[in-house]
């Protein structure tokens, strides 16, 4: 018992000492908070009254208010102080460049940390393991590659021969599984459906494996990668619904006391097993030869549908924001961003820049013609990010893409049912739309 009073005394002086260090650290934030261009401060929270009582769609709509009058007020970089932390935007192509492309700020923002079990992988590696697995992984999307993909990506989309009712494929067709709604005229959210044709696609080319999520909703993997992502959202739900100063939710004990830890791991226990499973099949995985070269020629003619894609990603970013942590002062257009900061670099902020996009809630796809992209800074469209840590799977994403939409739009006649501005992007693992994607669809022929 008399040993246990000095090992307690020796608990109570590290956690005094850290909490010190801690307070201390957040003095020096704030201290360069007051100099960086922002909205008001208030004495403790800092702006924390910014993000009370909003939905994760508003939230994106506060940001870019605030982008907004700040450059009006010609500023190109703005900050907000929560307690305990500082996030610092830069709002344009310019200032972004200084720290996509730094070599050597390349740690991932402290908010990933609740991402780290699942998806930790190249993401969050740095220095030079994250340098060998990237050259590791970068084959995988090299173009020769990709066009070895095209048939997978067309299996995945294409109306069969013989129409719908014949479908005995293990493949569940994307068009098939609408087609259904095409005959009884109803309404459907095709976004689930994109999504679970994705992931099919994404497993088959990337892991080698069939989920065959279009036709097992209950897959195991597709439950826990719904599940886990969903327990995600919950936390950082709760770390905003404690940054608005109501009951502090997002607390590890708390979620590990309620069962939510538990139920986190069994996902996460799935989520690794199918990874280290697929990973035996992927070493001996030949993606399938493709017939389809000359309609990959055709698919580089898309012009205007790559326009549109662009247009289409300006307005929303599947990645709206990311981050990067500070491990030295930087300096952004005059302003010092003190190390032990947040850069937050945001695809959704950057592309509705009104003194870049003329109407930028437009959707107008003729901003992407190479006369007009010449008159921006390359950074002021970047939703795959750039630099050094820019996304490896973007010209994977854009040929996938390109093959499921020309499929679909040949397919079906296809007419909104919510009008543009109707359905938001909102935060969760990448964006999603508020109210789903509701169509109406009519058969071609
Ligand atoms: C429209 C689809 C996609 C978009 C908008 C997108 C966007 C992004 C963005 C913004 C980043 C940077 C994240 C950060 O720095 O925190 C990123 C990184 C990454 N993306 Fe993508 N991505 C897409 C599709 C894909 C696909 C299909 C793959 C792989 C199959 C992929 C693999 C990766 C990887 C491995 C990284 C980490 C790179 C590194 O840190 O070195 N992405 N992506």
């Amino acid at each position: 018992m008399t040993l246990l009073i000095p090992i307690f005394l020796a608990l109570i002086a590290i956690y005094i000492l850290s909490f010190y260090q801690k307070f201390l650290n957040y003095q020096r934030l704030k201290h360069y908070a007051s100099k960086i261009p922002g909205p008001p401060l208030e004495y403790i929270m800092g702006n924390t009254y910014l993000f009370r009582n909003k939905t994760s769609d508003e939230f994106i709509l506060m940001f870019k208010e605030e982008a907004r009058k700040a450059r009006e007020r010609g500023e190109t970089v703005i900050r907000f102080l929560l307690p305990g932390k500082m996030i610092v935007w830069p709002l344009n192509g310019k200032a972004v460049s200084q720290i996509v492309e730094s070599t050597t700020e390349i740690y991932k923002g402290s908010d990933y940390s609740m991402f780290e079990p699942w998806i930790g992988g190249l993401l969050l590696l740095t220095g030079d393991i994250w340098k060998s697995h990237r050259k590791m992984i970068t084959p995988t999307f090299h173009f020769a590659k990709l066009e070895g993909y095209f048939n997978v990506f067309n299996s995945e989309s294409k109306v069969p021969k013989g129409g719908l009712p014949h479908i005995t494929t293990e493949f569940q067709i994307l068009t098939s599984c609408l087609s259904k709604f095409a005959d009884s005229n109803e309404t459907v959210d095709i976004f689930p459906y994109i999504n679970r044709c994705l992931l099919d696609i994404i497993c088959e080319t990337a892991m080698g494996t069939k989920v065959n999520a279009q036709f097992n909703h209950d897959h195991p993997y597709l439950k826990a990668v719904k599940g886990y992502a969903a327990m995600m959202v919950y936390r950082f739900a709760k770390f905003l619904v404690q940054y608005s100063s109501q009951p502090i939710m997002w607390n590890p004990i708390l979620f590990w006391a309620l069962g939510y830890k538990k139920q986190q791991d069994d996902y996460l226990r799935i989520l690794k097993k199918f990874t280290s499973d697929t990973a035996l099949i992927r070493t001996n995985y030949k993606p399938p030869k493709s017939k389809l070269i000359r309609t990959r020629g055709d698919v580089n003619k898309l012009n205007y549908l790559e326009l549109a894609m662009k247009e289409s990603k300006r307005l929303f970013p599947p990645v709206p924001v990311f981050q990067r942590h500070l491990q030295k002062d930087m300096v952004i257009d005059g302003h010092t961003i003190p190390a032990g900061a947040n850069i937050t670099i945001a695809p959704v902020v950057l592309h509705d820049n009104h003194l870049v996009y003329s109407n930028p809630e437009l959707f107008d796809p003729d901003r992407f013609l190479p006369e007009e992209t010449a008159k921006r800074h390359s950074y002021d469209f970047i939703p795959f990010s750039a630099g050094i840590k820019n996304c490896i799977g973007q010209k994977f994403a854009v040929l996938n893409e390109k093959v499921l939409i020309s499929h679909l739009i040949r397919s079906f006649k296809i007419e909104p049912m919510l009008k543009f501005r109707e359905t938001r992007p909102c935060f969760e693992v990448v964006s999603k739309p508020s109210r789903g994607i509701p169509v109406k669809l009519t058969k071609r022929c």
